[in-house]
Protein backbone atom coordinates (compact mmCIF):
# COMPACT_ATOMS: atom_id res chain seq x y z
CA UNK A 1 0.00 0.00 0.00
CA UNK A 2 1.10 3.75 -0.41
CA UNK A 3 1.48 5.58 2.82
CA UNK A 4 0.19 9.11 2.66
CA UNK A 5 2.59 11.59 3.15
CA UNK A 6 -0.50 13.93 4.79
CA UNK A 7 -0.83 13.87 8.91
CA UNK A 8 -3.17 11.28 9.76
CA UNK A 9 -4.11 13.34 13.24
CA UNK A 10 -6.15 16.71 11.41
CA UNK A 11 -7.81 19.25 13.28
CA UNK A 12 -11.64 19.11 12.90
CA UNK A 13 -14.74 17.53 13.37
CA UNK A 14 -15.03 13.48 12.80
CA UNK A 15 -17.90 10.94 12.87
CA UNK A 16 -17.14 8.05 15.27
CA UNK A 17 -20.98 6.53 15.12
CA UNK A 18 -24.41 7.27 14.03
CA UNK A 19 -26.94 7.99 16.74
CA UNK A 20 -29.03 4.95 17.03
CA UNK A 21 -25.79 3.02 17.63
CA UNK A 22 -25.12 4.32 20.83
CA UNK A 23 -28.47 4.14 23.00
CA UNK A 24 -29.24 5.18 26.48
CA UNK A 25 -26.79 2.98 28.60
CA UNK A 26 -24.90 1.90 25.80
CA UNK A 27 -20.82 1.70 25.96
CA UNK A 28 -19.52 1.00 22.67
CA UNK A 29 -15.84 0.75 21.67
CA UNK A 30 -13.99 2.19 19.15
CA UNK A 31 -10.17 3.75 17.99
CA UNK A 32 -9.86 6.44 16.01
CA UNK A 33 -6.25 8.83 15.92
CA UNK A 34 -4.44 5.61 17.39
CA UNK A 35 -6.30 5.95 20.51
CA UNK A 36 -8.62 3.25 22.17
CA UNK A 37 -11.82 5.44 22.93
CA UNK A 38 -15.63 4.42 23.98
CA UNK A 39 -18.75 6.15 23.36
CA UNK A 40 -21.08 5.92 26.05
CA UNK A 41 -24.66 7.29 26.20
CA UNK A 42 -26.07 9.04 29.97
CA UNK A 43 -29.64 8.22 31.18
CA UNK A 44 -30.09 11.45 30.26
CA UNK A 45 -29.42 11.26 26.57
CA UNK A 46 -26.19 12.74 26.34
CA UNK A 47 -23.23 11.03 24.46
CA UNK A 48 -19.87 11.18 25.87
CA UNK A 49 -16.80 10.04 23.91
CA UNK A 50 -13.42 9.79 26.10
CA UNK A 51 -10.46 7.54 25.64
CA UNK A 52 -10.83 3.95 26.99
CA UNK A 53 -9.05 3.65 29.38
CA UNK A 54 -9.50 4.10 33.53
CA UNK A 55 -7.14 6.77 35.03
CA UNK A 56 -7.13 4.45 37.91
CA UNK A 57 -5.13 1.14 37.29
CA UNK A 58 -5.53 1.18 33.62
CA UNK A 59 -8.96 -1.07 33.10
CA UNK A 60 -10.72 -0.31 29.57
CA UNK A 61 -14.37 1.32 30.34
CA UNK A 62 -15.48 -0.90 26.77
CA UNK A 63 -15.02 -3.84 28.42
CA UNK A 64 -17.60 -4.51 31.06
CA UNK A 65 -17.69 -0.31 32.05
CA UNK A 66 -21.48 0.51 32.62
CA UNK A 67 -23.61 3.71 32.76
CA UNK A 68 -24.63 4.92 35.86
CA UNK A 69 -26.64 8.14 35.49
CA UNK A 70 -24.21 10.32 34.29
CA UNK A 71 -21.65 8.46 34.80
CA UNK A 72 -19.38 5.51 33.79
CA UNK A 73 -18.46 3.18 36.30
CA UNK A 74 -15.43 1.16 35.65
CA UNK A 75 -15.77 -2.69 36.02
CA UNK A 76 -12.25 -2.60 37.59
CA UNK A 77 -13.00 -1.04 41.20
CA UNK A 78 -16.30 0.70 40.75
CA UNK A 79 -14.53 4.26 40.13
CA UNK A 80 -16.71 6.21 38.72
CA UNK A 81 -16.30 8.84 35.65
CA UNK A 82 -18.16 12.30 34.33
CA UNK A 83 -18.79 12.82 30.74
CA UNK A 84 -16.02 15.63 30.73
CA UNK A 85 -14.18 12.85 31.94
CA UNK A 86 -13.82 13.89 35.76
CA UNK A 87 -13.64 11.39 38.53
CA UNK A 88 -16.54 11.78 40.89
CA UNK A 89 -16.40 8.89 43.01
CA UNK A 90 -13.95 6.38 44.30
CA UNK A 91 -16.45 3.85 46.68
CA UNK A 92 -14.43 3.14 49.11
CA UNK A 93 -13.18 6.59 49.59
CA UNK A 94 -14.95 9.85 51.44
CA UNK A 95 -13.39 11.74 47.86
CA UNK A 96 -12.92 11.48 44.23
CA UNK A 97 -9.36 11.68 42.89
CA UNK A 98 -9.85 15.18 41.44
CA UNK A 99 -6.11 14.96 40.35
CA UNK A 100 -7.11 12.77 37.87
CA UNK A 101 -8.93 13.04 34.36
CA UNK A 102 -9.79 10.55 30.89
CA UNK A 103 -9.35 12.51 27.90
CA UNK A 104 -12.58 13.23 26.65
CA UNK A 105 -13.61 15.23 23.45
CA UNK A 106 -16.45 17.53 22.33
CA UNK A 107 -19.20 15.74 21.00
CA UNK A 108 -21.82 17.12 18.81
CA UNK A 109 -25.04 14.98 17.72
CA UNK A 110 -26.60 16.25 14.66
CA UNK A 111 -28.16 14.56 11.28
CA UNK A 112 -28.52 10.87 13.09
CA UNK A 113 -24.68 11.45 13.99
CA UNK A 114 -22.21 11.70 16.13
CA UNK A 115 -19.14 13.95 15.87
CA UNK A 116 -16.16 14.59 18.01
CA UNK A 117 -13.50 17.52 18.11
CA UNK A 118 -10.31 16.10 17.87
CA UNK A 119 -7.46 18.37 18.39
CA UNK A 120 -4.14 16.70 18.75
CA UNK A 121 -3.02 20.50 20.89
CA UNK A 122 -6.35 20.37 22.79
CA UNK A 123 -7.06 23.55 21.83
CA UNK A 124 -11.09 24.09 21.99
CA UNK A 125 -13.97 24.02 18.48
CA UNK A 126 -13.17 26.69 16.71
CA UNK A 127 -15.90 26.28 13.33
CA UNK A 128 -19.24 23.45 13.73
CA UNK A 129 -20.39 20.84 12.21
CA UNK A 130 -22.67 21.43 8.90
CA UNK A 131 -26.34 20.17 9.15
CA UNK A 132 -27.17 18.60 6.40
CA UNK A 133 -30.71 20.32 6.02
CA UNK A 134 -30.44 24.03 7.74
CA UNK A 135 -26.91 24.60 6.54
CA UNK A 136 -28.00 25.18 2.82
CA UNK A 137 -30.74 28.17 4.51
CA UNK A 138 -33.19 26.90 2.30
CA UNK A 139 -36.09 26.25 4.52
CA UNK A 140 -35.56 22.55 4.88
CA UNK A 141 -35.47 20.08 7.71
CA UNK A 142 -35.45 16.49 8.49
CA UNK A 143 -39.14 16.04 8.48
CA UNK A 144 -38.58 17.12 4.58
CA UNK A 145 -36.67 13.95 4.06
CA UNK A 146 -36.51 9.62 5.07
CA UNK A 147 -34.13 9.28 7.58
CA UNK A 148 -30.64 7.77 6.50
CA UNK A 149 -30.14 5.23 8.80
CA UNK A 150 -29.46 2.08 8.48
CA UNK A 151 -30.94 1.20 5.27
CA UNK A 152 -29.52 4.17 3.39
CA UNK A 153 -25.99 4.51 4.85
CA UNK A 154 -22.51 3.40 3.71
CA UNK A 155 -20.20 1.87 6.55
CA UNK A 156 -16.17 0.94 5.70
CA UNK A 157 -13.78 0.60 8.23
CA UNK A 158 -10.20 0.55 7.99
CA UNK A 159 -9.84 1.52 4.26
CA UNK A 160 -5.96 3.20 3.47
CA UNK A 161 -6.95 6.35 2.46
CA UNK A 162 -6.75 9.86 3.85
CA UNK A 163 -9.51 12.87 4.36
CA UNK A 164 -8.49 14.90 1.95
CA UNK A 165 -8.74 12.73 -0.52
CA UNK A 166 -12.74 13.09 -0.49
CA UNK A 167 -12.22 16.41 -0.36
CA UNK A 168 -10.32 16.79 -3.39
CA UNK A 169 -13.28 14.62 -4.95
CA UNK A 170 -15.30 18.19 -5.02
CA UNK A 171 -13.17 20.23 -7.24
CA UNK A 172 -12.47 17.16 -9.27
CA UNK A 173 -14.75 17.50 -12.65
CA UNK A 174 -12.53 15.20 -14.82
CA UNK A 175 -13.67 12.72 -12.55
CA UNK A 176 -17.60 12.15 -13.38
CA UNK A 177 -17.22 10.49 -16.95
CA UNK A 178 -14.89 8.17 -15.71
CA UNK A 179 -15.80 7.03 -12.43
CA UNK A 180 -19.40 7.69 -12.11
CA UNK A 181 -19.80 6.88 -15.91
CA UNK A 182 -22.06 9.80 -16.41
CA UNK A 183 -21.92 12.27 -19.73
CA UNK A 184 -22.34 15.19 -17.18
CA UNK A 185 -20.51 18.71 -17.55
CA UNK A 186 -20.30 20.33 -14.35
CA UNK A 187 -19.32 23.73 -14.22
CA UNK A 188 -17.83 25.30 -10.86
CA UNK A 189 -19.64 28.65 -10.09
CA UNK A 190 -18.03 28.86 -6.49
CA UNK A 191 -15.17 27.56 -5.08
CA UNK A 192 -14.82 29.32 -1.76
CA UNK A 193 -11.55 28.17 0.38
CA UNK A 194 -11.28 31.70 2.57
CA UNK A 195 -13.01 29.76 6.52
CA UNK A 196 -12.34 26.25 7.77
CA UNK A 197 -15.87 25.92 6.43
CA UNK A 198 -15.49 25.57 2.55
CA UNK A 199 -18.28 25.79 0.35
CA UNK A 200 -18.10 24.24 -3.63
CA UNK A 201 -20.73 25.08 -5.74
CA UNK A 202 -21.35 22.89 -9.39
CA UNK A 203 -24.25 23.05 -12.19
CA UNK A 204 -24.63 20.40 -14.26
CA UNK A 205 -25.42 20.28 -17.71
CA UNK A 206 -26.30 16.58 -19.43
CA UNK A 207 -24.43 16.99 -22.48
CA UNK A 208 -21.65 18.47 -23.83
CA UNK A 209 -23.53 20.96 -26.94
CA UNK A 210 -25.50 22.21 -24.79
CA UNK A 211 -23.38 23.14 -21.88
CA UNK A 212 -25.54 26.33 -21.20
CA UNK A 213 -28.67 24.51 -20.15
CA UNK A 214 -28.63 23.72 -17.36
CA UNK A 215 -30.68 21.49 -15.89
CA UNK A 216 -29.54 20.78 -11.95
CA UNK A 217 -26.71 21.36 -9.35
CA UNK A 218 -24.86 20.18 -6.52
CA UNK A 219 -24.19 22.09 -3.24
CA UNK A 220 -20.91 21.15 -0.80
CA UNK A 221 -20.15 22.70 2.16
CA UNK A 222 -16.85 21.10 4.10
CA UNK A 223 -16.48 21.56 7.45
CA UNK A 224 -12.58 20.71 7.94
CA UNK A 225 -11.35 17.35 6.27
CA UNK A 226 -13.74 15.22 8.21
CA UNK A 227 -17.11 16.34 7.61
CA UNK A 228 -18.73 17.58 3.65
CA UNK A 229 -22.19 17.73 2.88
CA UNK A 230 -24.46 18.33 -0.31
CA UNK A 231 -27.31 19.44 -1.12
CA UNK A 232 -28.70 18.47 -4.84
CA UNK A 233 -31.04 20.04 -6.92
CA UNK A 234 -32.82 19.58 -10.18
CA UNK A 235 -32.57 15.61 -10.02
CA UNK A 236 -33.58 13.25 -7.31
CA UNK A 237 -33.94 15.81 -4.11
CA UNK A 238 -31.27 13.96 -2.29
CA UNK A 239 -28.67 15.44 0.84
CA UNK A 240 -25.79 13.44 1.69
CA UNK A 241 -22.66 13.25 5.00
CA UNK A 242 -19.82 12.05 4.02
CA UNK A 243 -17.06 11.64 7.14
CA UNK A 244 -13.68 10.25 7.10
CA UNK A 245 -11.94 9.45 10.07
CA UNK A 246 -8.77 8.48 11.01
CA UNK A 247 -8.04 5.14 12.72
CA UNK A 248 -4.70 4.80 13.06
CA UNK A 249 -1.56 5.91 10.39
CA UNK A 250 -2.73 4.13 7.46
CA UNK A 251 -6.38 3.58 7.45
CA UNK A 252 -9.68 5.56 7.61
CA UNK A 253 -13.59 4.81 8.62
CA UNK A 254 -15.51 6.10 6.09
CA UNK A 255 -19.37 6.99 6.72
CA UNK A 256 -21.64 7.94 4.46
CA UNK A 257 -25.31 8.68 4.89
CA UNK A 258 -28.07 9.91 2.27
CA UNK A 259 -31.40 11.41 2.43
CA UNK A 260 -34.35 11.62 0.00
CA UNK A 261 -36.85 14.59 -0.36
CA UNK A 262 -40.21 12.56 0.70
CA UNK A 263 -42.12 14.58 -2.12
CA UNK A 264 -45.81 13.41 -3.06
CA UNK A 265 -46.37 10.66 -0.76
CA UNK A 266 -47.81 7.29 -1.80
CA UNK A 267 -47.73 3.49 -0.43
CA UNK A 268 -44.24 2.61 -1.71
CA UNK A 269 -42.64 5.92 -1.58
CA UNK A 270 -40.43 4.68 1.49
CA UNK A 271 -38.98 1.73 -0.66
CA UNK A 272 -38.61 3.70 -4.00
CA UNK A 273 -36.73 6.36 -1.51
CA UNK A 274 -34.56 3.55 -0.11
CA UNK A 275 -33.49 2.06 -3.90
CA UNK A 276 -32.85 5.85 -5.18
CA UNK A 277 -30.33 6.18 -2.19
CA UNK A 278 -29.07 2.99 -3.04
CA UNK A 279 -28.19 4.67 -6.32
CA UNK A 280 -26.32 7.39 -5.11
CA UNK A 281 -24.53 5.43 -2.87
CA UNK A 282 -23.04 2.92 -5.78
CA UNK A 283 -21.54 6.14 -7.04
CA UNK A 284 -19.98 7.32 -3.63
CA UNK A 285 -18.35 3.28 -3.84
CA UNK A 286 -17.20 4.07 -7.32
CA UNK A 287 -15.05 7.09 -5.82
CA UNK A 288 -14.05 5.09 -2.93
CA UNK A 289 -12.86 2.31 -5.09
CA UNK A 290 -10.33 5.00 -6.59
CA UNK A 291 -9.64 6.53 -3.53
CA UNK A 292 -8.85 3.05 -1.49
CA UNK A 293 -6.09 2.60 -3.43
CA UNK A 294 -4.40 5.54 -5.05
CA UNK A 295 -1.24 6.88 -4.17
CA UNK A 296 -1.12 10.81 -2.90
CA UNK A 297 0.58 12.41 -5.54
CA UNK A 298 2.16 15.87 -4.60
CA UNK A 299 2.81 17.91 -6.71
CA UNK A 300 0.19 16.36 -8.95
CA UNK A 301 0.19 16.55 -12.87
CA UNK A 302 -2.76 18.49 -13.04
CA UNK A 303 -4.01 19.90 -16.20
CA UNK A 304 -4.62 23.62 -17.11
CA UNK A 305 -8.76 23.55 -16.34
CA UNK A 306 -7.92 21.53 -12.64
CA UNK A 307 -4.87 23.98 -11.23
CA UNK A 308 -7.13 26.75 -9.84
CA UNK A 309 -9.59 24.37 -7.60
CA UNK A 310 -6.54 21.60 -6.49
CA UNK A 311 -4.29 24.69 -5.72
CA UNK A 312 -7.01 25.96 -3.33
CA UNK A 313 -8.45 22.88 -2.20
CA UNK A 314 -4.77 22.31 -1.15
CA UNK A 315 -3.73 24.93 0.64
CA UNK A 316 -7.19 25.45 2.39
CA UNK A 317 -6.38 21.78 3.88
CA UNK A 318 -2.71 22.93 4.83
CA UNK A 319 -4.45 24.38 8.12
CA UNK A 320 -5.72 21.36 9.79
CA UNK A 321 -2.37 19.75 10.15
CA UNK A 322 -0.57 19.83 13.17
CA UNK A 323 2.93 21.92 12.59
CA UNK A 324 5.43 19.57 12.46
S1 LIG B 1 -8.92 0.54 37.02
FE1 LIG B 1 -10.76 1.58 36.93
S2 LIG B 1 -11.44 1.63 38.96
FE2 LIG B 1 -9.56 0.63 39.08
FE1 LIG C 1 -17.11 11.35 -7.18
Amino acid sequence: MAKTPLSMTPTGWFQVAWSAEVGVGDVRRMKYFGREMVAWRSAGGQVAVMDAYCEHLGAHLGFGGRVDGDRIVCPFHGWEWDREGRNVCVPYEKHPNRGRRIRSYPVVERNESIWIWHDIDGRPPYFEVPDVFTGFSDGSSAADYYPAFPHSTLYRQQLELHPQYIMENGVDFAHFKYVHKVPIVPTFTRQDFDEPVSYVDFTIAFDETAAEEINSGVRAINAGLGAAVTKSWGMIDNRTLSAVTPVDDMTSDVRFSVWIGRGDEHPNAAAKAQRLAQGVIEQFEADIHIWAHQRYSDPPGLSQKEFQGFKALRRWAQQFYPAL
